[in-house]
């Protein structure tokens, strides 16, 4: 008997153990979004466990709606990273195909620096491998932002050399992902400060927006302080509006309509700043930051070493340090800001899906890569099975010890 309920409960909680997964807090982790999926790539593990990077791969659906408060992790064992990682860049192509993670990558034992600084994922077969890339010679970096153009070139600026504490940099290389090329530009005019963990957002024009981060120098970049224009030329240009906190560490949204939202980040004593959320313009010029009041309303507490990501009408946070509380305190929960009329919100819904076309074509329903989707149905079927199974065995020994009682009796 009592095995038995001890079988049922041992059952539930290998079912429940496949369908969720519950991830160790995070931070300094990469977050892209591909199809309807948010995946997080890595990140470095809380401070009070072993040191050193994480190497999975985890998403969440935001093909369904869910609470913020209970969140379906999905881990894909076979997306494991070969490396571990943290305060890398990841970038996705134009056909939602790759992931490109770049710098930021440790050796899973060692934790050494790995020389190679490129990885790529193939979304649809879940693997990790090495690019041969050519070109000029790359180097190992960290706390950069990467961004692709329209023709499938990724900018980098910058970035950290985490060997040598500090050592900060302010070059521009580009890897063009079609002829998987490395090229270190050569920017003679108007080359910004050195910078890492700033902000990079690049405009359906052509422009990348850099701001904020932190210098050789150890100096804050003042938000004010924009560099733009990649015509191989930067150009510095003041913004105007409210005055914003100089910060690094924080993360940023652009969204369709050329506004770049800003999230959290810290001092250089990586104590919180304020205002946490802010907003610039792009569309005026000089551009113009704005703070709205509404975003002060059920605010997440000051987070930094986060990712934001948008999504239909959310601006998504994910992980990240409590800067607020103790700077060591990790938060786990995820953070939805609805960029439609400011507010932070709990509940993400889906967009609604497209009107059904008047072509009585068949949906092209394209089999998600290792989706665990059929999966579910077929273990909560075994799970219903099993416990049933559980119940007719316990119901016969029942059965089986009255009649014997019975007997015994007689
Ligand atoms: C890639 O995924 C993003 C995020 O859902 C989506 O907006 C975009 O249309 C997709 N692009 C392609 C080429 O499928
Ligand atoms: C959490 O979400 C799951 C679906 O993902 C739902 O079945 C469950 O009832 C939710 N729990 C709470 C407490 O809302
Ligand atoms: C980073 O620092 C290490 C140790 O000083 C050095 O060997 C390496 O060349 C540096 N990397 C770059 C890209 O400067
Ligand atoms: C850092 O300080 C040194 C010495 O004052 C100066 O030469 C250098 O230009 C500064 N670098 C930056 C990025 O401000
Ligand atoms: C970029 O900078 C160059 C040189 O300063 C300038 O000629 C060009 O108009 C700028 N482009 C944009 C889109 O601002
Ligand atoms: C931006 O900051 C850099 C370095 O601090 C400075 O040289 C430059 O003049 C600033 N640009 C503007 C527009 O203030
Ligand atoms: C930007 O502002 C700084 C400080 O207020 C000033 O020194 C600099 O000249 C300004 N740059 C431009 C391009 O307006
Ligand atoms: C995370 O933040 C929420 C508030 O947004 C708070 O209730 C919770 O206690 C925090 N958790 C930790 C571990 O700091
Ligand atoms: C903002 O929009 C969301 C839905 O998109 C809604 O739930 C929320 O109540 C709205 N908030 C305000 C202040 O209008």
């Amino acid at each position: 008997m009592y095995f038995l309920i001890k079988f049922i409960f041992y059952i539930i909680f290998l079912i429940n153990s496949i369908l969720c997964y519950d991830p160790p807090p995070r931070t300094y982790h990469n977050s892209v979004i591909i199809n309807d999926r948010l995946i997080i790539i890595g990140g470095d593990k809380p401070v009070t466990e072993v040191p050193g990077g994480t190497y999975e791969l985890i998403y969440l659906d935001l093909s369904k709606s869910f609470d913020n408060t209970n969140l379906s992790w999905n881990l894909v064992h076979e997306g494991d990273l070969p490396i571990s990682t943290w305060s890398s860049t990841a970038i996705v192509s134009l056909d939602n195909s790759t992931i490109f993670l770049i710098g930021g990558m440790f050796d899973k034992n060692t934790h050494d620096y790995v020389s190679n600084p490129v990885y790529t994922y193939n979304y649809l077969n879940s693997k990790w491998t090495k690019p041969s890339i050519t070109g000029d010679s790359v180097p190992i970096r960290q706390r950069m932002t990467g961004v692709i153009d329209d023709s499938g070139i990724i900018y980098i600026f910058g970035g950290y050399n985490f060997t040598t504490f500090g050592e900060v940099y302010n070059e521009m290389n580009t890897l063009d992902t079609s002829s998987m090329t490395w090229k270190t530009l050569s920017i003679i005019n108007n080359l910004p400060p050195l910078s890492n963990g700033y902000s990079a957002s690049i405009l359906p024009n052509g422009i990348i927006v850099y701001f904020g981060g932190l210098d050789g120098n150890v100096t804050l970049a003042p938000m004010k302080n924009v560099s733009n224009n990649l015509s191989i030329i930067f150009n510095s240009k003041n913004a105007t509006g409210n005055d914003v906190d100089s910060r690094w560490l924080f993360a940023s949204v652009l969204t369709p309509d050329g506004h770049i939202i800003i999230f959290g980040g810290c001092d250089l004593n990586y104590i919180s700043v304020s205002p946490k959320l802010a907003i610039l313009n792009t569309n005026k010029s000089p551009y113009e930051w704005s703070i709205p009041s509404s975003s002060e309303i059920n605010s997440p507490p000051s987070i930094y070493g986060h990712t934001a990501n948008l999504y239909y009408n959310y601006m998504i946070i994910t992980f990240g340090y409590d800067a607020d509380t103790n700077y060591v305190i990790y938060n786990s929960t995820v953070y939805l800001y609805d960029i439609t009329n400011n507010t932070w919100v709990t509940r993400f819904n889906p967009p609604p899906p497209p009107s059904p076309s008047p072509s009585p074509s068949t949906p092209t329903s394209t089999p998600s890569p290792h989706s665990p989707k059929f999966l579910k149905p077929l273990l909560i079927g075994l799970g219903a099975i099993g416990v049933l199974i559980c119940i007719a065995i316990f119901v016969f020994y029942k059965k089986r010890n009255e009649i014997l009682k019975i007997a015994g009796s007689n």
